[in-house]
Parts: structure tokens; sequence; C-alpha cells
């Protein structure tokens, strides 16, 4: 319930707001935001339960209408009920009441016994001009300090407006239409308007549609695949500086979490701790380095599987070794997408346009890697029997990871397999037709107390 309220609350509260955060006079949102204030008072305060219901109230006059004068008449007695409904409720404590001028039919119907439904309808709009939720028509003055771009009106009126602006809460801007409708056509004059200002343009686009205007302003065309030479290393400084700003922390950090995956992760805070951190302690390991002192992702990854947490919390250590494992697809030798990230820096960007082409990128590549499954008992035999090379499995598992010391240099030695739990023969079988699938279960993994031939053991394994 109280959510509900603090959602009206914020809206209401939203609606005094004008488009540069400064105060606008709205009688109806000010009287509400006080009683929603009051009446979450009143649930915080009291040990009352509160419910929420809604009503359909009709208002009818007792005689028919027949002639135009009676019908006016009844015009004008409806109307004042209606008032008088709409004063009574908003009297009583949380209540608000809207008169219905769009959905009367619906909501009639789902007034009548048996015909219930909830209404979905969000009635905290205050305003039934849609035109007065988008400021793109007059009287918007734009912003008539910061002219960067003009805009004409239908008009013929000049509106000055800036993403820069220091009114507004944030320079993005979206400009959306559908294909072919223009956007292209519309950034490319906002860019060329920019210009006047020497500005530092950067394009990212699938195609090559900038191409014509960069060439004009003497920019630099710039064509991303994951096997062109192109690196940006996220993790440069700027020049002269030694220190990670914030800023710099920060975005590597989201920069970070969306290479590890949006997982379910379910302590985000801590995870987002420990790769802050992550990021610091490896600008810091790099910094004494004097052949490369700017780190690079694999710095990253390497810090984080050694992690080492001053509390020795296991949550925290497990994290880091899981993070030290996603990153693997994104860094060093065997990594996707190291050539992109995962280098010092080979671009040029000492150029104000730049035009990244990522068309490229968006083409789907396929890489294989290679892994080791190992299965036990009953599963063993099944892979025995039915799959042979080449064969397409579906497996479930779990990531085992043992160490043992190299007979020759000492060396210790690591190896991570899946230990198979489950299998699923996908594809026709070799010799024999019919069933397609054919889920597989091994019993004894999950309880080994249970399995004939005893649990697993260390000495079990062959390595
Ligand atoms: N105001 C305009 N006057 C004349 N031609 C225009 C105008 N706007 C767009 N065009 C032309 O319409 C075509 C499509 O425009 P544009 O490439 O900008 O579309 P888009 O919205 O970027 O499409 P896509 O989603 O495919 O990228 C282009 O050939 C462009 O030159
Ligand atoms: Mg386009």
């Amino acid at each position: 319930m109280l959510k509900g309220y603090k959602s009206r609350l914020r809206k209401m509260q939203a609606v005094q707001r004008d488009s540069n955060g400064g105060f606008r006079t709205n009688v109806e949102a000010q009287v509400a935001e006080t009683q929603l204030v009051r009446v979450q008072q009143d649930i915080i305060s009291s040990s009352v339960k509160t419910a929420k219901l809604s009503l359909v109230i009709g208002t009818r006059t007792s005689r028919p209408a027949v002639t135009t004068a009676e019908l006016e008449q009844s015009e004008r007695t409806i109307d004042n009920r209606r008032q008088q409904l709409l004063y009574a409720i908003s009297r009583m404590n949380g209540a608000k009441a809207v008169a219905e001028s769009l959905a009367k039919k619906r909501l009639f119907f789902s007034s009548l016994p048996a015909m219930a439904e909830p209404d979905k309808r969000d009635q905290d709009l205050l305003t039934s001009n849609a035109a007065d939720l988008v400021p793109v028509e007059t009287p918007w003055r734009g912003t008539p300090r910061s002219p960067l771009f003009l805009l004409e009106t239908p008009y013929c009126q000049l509106i000055p407006f800036s993403p820069f602006d220091p009114g507004l809460s944030d320079a993005n801007m979206l400009v959306m239409a559908k294909t072919g409708g223009g956007k292209t056509v519309m950034v490319q004059q906002f860019l060329l308007m920019a210009a006047r200002s020497n500005p530092l343009i950067s394009i990212l686009e699938r195609g090559d549609s900038y191409r014509p205007l960069v060439e004009l302003m003497g920019g630099r065309m710039i064509t991303m695949s994951l096997d062109s030479e192109q690196t940006i290393n996220p993790w440069d400084l700027p020049e002269g500086e030694r220190e990670p700003s914030k800023d710099q922390v920060a975005f590597l950090k989201n920069l970070t979490r969306h290479m590890l995956g949006e997982g379910e992760a379910e302590d985000t805070q801590l995870l987002e701790n420990l790769i802050t951190e992550a990021i610091l302690r490896t600008y810091k390991r790099a910094a004494i380095r004097p052949s490369t002192p700017i780190p690079t992702f694999s710095d990253l990854r390497d810090e984080l599987s050694q992690w080492r947490d001053e509390e020795k919390n296991q949550r925290v250590m497990d994290e880091a070794h899981l993070a030290a494992i996603k990153l693997r697809s994104w860094t060093g030798e065997k990594g996707v997408y190291s050539k992109l990230f995962d280098r010092p820096t080979t671009i040029s960007l000492d150029n104000p346009w730049l035009f990244f082409n990522v068309e490229q990128l968006s083409e789907w590549q396929d890489r294989t890697e290679w892994h080791n499954i190992v299965a036990w008992q009953r599963l063993a035999e099944i892979v025995g029997e039915y799959v042979a090379k080449g064969s397409k499995v579906y497996v479930e598992g779990k990531l085992q990871t043992t160490s043992w010391e190299d007979r020759q240099s000492g060396a210790r030695k690591y190896r991570t397999e899946i230990v198979a739990r489950d299998l699923l023969l996908l594809g026709p079988r070799e010799n024999s037709g019919g069933d397609h699938q054919r889920p597989t279960h091994n019993e004894n993994q999950d309880q080994p107390s249970h399995a004939g031939s005893g649990e697993i053991v260390d000495q079990d394994i062959p390595f």
C-alpha cells in the first residue's frame, strides 16, 4: 500500500516541476501531495490496517428527458451531482476521484454484478492534453542562453537548443523515428551546427551513412572488427595523470559488470565493491611497472584471480575468482574480444571527428572452445555406448579444478573440468532411428552414500 502511495506522491511532486527543475504552481497536485503525505503518516503512525478499494460511481437524473430543454436541464443536474460526489470523496481520507470521460462504457460494464475487473488505468495524469507532457510545441522556449542548435518550428520560428545547457539534468538526446524517417539526416544537421564550437565528436554506427559528413569535416573513419588491429584501452588515463579519477573508476566498474554479464547476482553491492577495489589495486600495481604503467583488463583478471580478501570472506573470494574466470572471454590470447579492449591503445584519437563503423562486430563469429568433461558410473556407461566423436550432447555439471605437482619440473599445474551430472543426447542416434533425446541422470552423483560403488574419492581421479 505504502509503495503505491509513495509512487503517487513522487508523481504529484514531479508535476510541480518544470523542465528546468524549477517550481511550477499546480494547485491540484499540491493538494494531492498534502493529502498523500497525511495518509502515509496515518498508516505509518497507527496500527490500522489499510486496504485499496476502487469504486465506479454513476450519477443519473430521476426523470427521463424528452425535450431538448429537459436534456439540457438533466445535463446540468448530472454535472452538479458529479461535482458534489467528487467533493465528498476528496474529503475522505486517502481517497481520490476522477470524472471519467473516456472509458465510460467499459467502466459501466465492469461495475455490473459479476463483471468486475481491475481497473488498470493510471489516473494520476492531471492533464488530458498529451502535448502538455512533451515540450515540442510552442511556447517551448528551448534553451535561450545556449543556442548550439537552432530548430525551426512549423511557424518559422527559430528555437535555440543545446543538450549541454546547464539547466538540463543531463546531456543525452534521443532521436526516434521509423527506419528511413530521417534520423541520420537530422543528427548530421545537429552535428554540423554543433561543429561551430569545435566539439569532440565520436560516431558509432552500423554501416557508413555518416561517411560523407565525416569525410567533409576531415575526420577519421575507423572500422571495428574482432580481428582488426584497432584497440582502445579503456584503462587509459588523460595525458599527465597518474591516478584514475572517480569517474574513470566508475566507468571501468560499469564496463566490467557488463562484461561479467547481468547475472542474478544476489549481492550486487558486494560485487560492485569488489570490482571497484580490484580496479584501484590494478592501477596501483601497474603504476610501478616501468614499461607499461597503464593496466589492461588482463591485469584486472590477474588481480581478481589472485584475490586476497583482508577479512578472509569466502564469498568475496569466490566472487573474485568467478569474475576472473568470466573475464577470460574478454582478455588474453583466448579472449574473443581481446583485440578490441585488452591491449594498449592503437587507434589514434587525435581527431575531433571519429567515426567507428561497427558493422562487422554485429556479425556472428563462430569460435570453438574445448572443454574436458568427466562422466562417472552410469553416465560413463551411457557415454561409452552412445556418444561418438562429433555427436551433439547437452551437458550439465559442476566445474572442478584440480592441481598437482609436475614430476619433472616440480611446477604446480592446474586443470579445470566439467564433472557431468546430466547428459542429454541431441540429434539422431548413429545406429538406430527413433527417439532423439534421451535424458539421463547420474543419481549417484547427488547422493554418493547411496552409490553401490561408493563415493568418488581423490584417489579415484587419474591425475
Ligand atoms: N528532410 C529531408 N529532406 C530530404 N531528404 C531527406 C530528409 N530526411 C531524410 N531524407 C532522405 O531520406 C532517406 C532516409 O533518411 P535517413 O538515412 O536519415 O533515415 P534514418 O532514419 O537514419 O534511417 P535508418 O533507420 O535506416 O538509419 C535519405 O536518403 C535521406 O537523404
Ligand atoms: Mg540512419
